[in-house]
């Protein structure tokens, strides 16, 4: 919408003449809209000179920015290598089977998106979680079961 295009130009008229600007820019972005909007991609470029494809590179390089609304809940699960020698993959997949949706995801009714991180300094309590900042160790079934039933209350 025209109302979205207009605090995005906001947005990047603010730090685009910042060194280094589209990070910032992204960030603010996320942090206003909760995500970065699609229409803000070609404000962005023009902006900045650079090609939408370019934009568009860096959002979805960065496992931080999502292209759309997130759940009103989100799940994260560590993908890396210690939580994963401790059962994660069978975590992954249990969790996207219990939400049916798949990485980056949100279901259908908004309860909940999911998403991947890559160690949360809990390797110790491996497999490690974080739901909506809160960190959850040793995630198992049970765990996860809960999780799931609780972000739809
Ligand atoms: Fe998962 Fe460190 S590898 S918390």
């Amino acid at each position: 919408s025209t109302d979205i295009a207009t605090r995005a130009i906001g947005i990047i008229n603010q730090l685009k003449d910042e060194e280094g600007p589209l990070l910032p820019i992204l960030h603010d972005l996320q942090g206003e809209f909760g995500y970065v909007p699609q229409e803000a991609l070609p404000l962005i470029a023009q902006a900045l000179n650079i090609s939408r494809a370019e934009v568009h590179g860096v959002v979805t390089f960065y496992h931080d920015y999502r292209d759309h609304p997130a759940g009103r809940h989100v799940l994260k699960l560590c993908r890396a290598e210690a939580c994963q020698s401790m059962g994660g993959d069978a975590m992954a997949q249990k969790a996207r089977e219990l939400l049916g949706i798949d990485w980056h995801g949100t279901t259908s009714d908004g309860a909940v998106t999911l998403e991947p991180v890559y160690c949360l300094g809990l390797c110790a309590c491996a497999p490690a979680a974080m739901l909506d900042g809160e960190v959850i160790g040793r995630l198992d079934a049970e765990k996860l079961e809960e999780i799931a039933t609780e972000v739809r209350l």
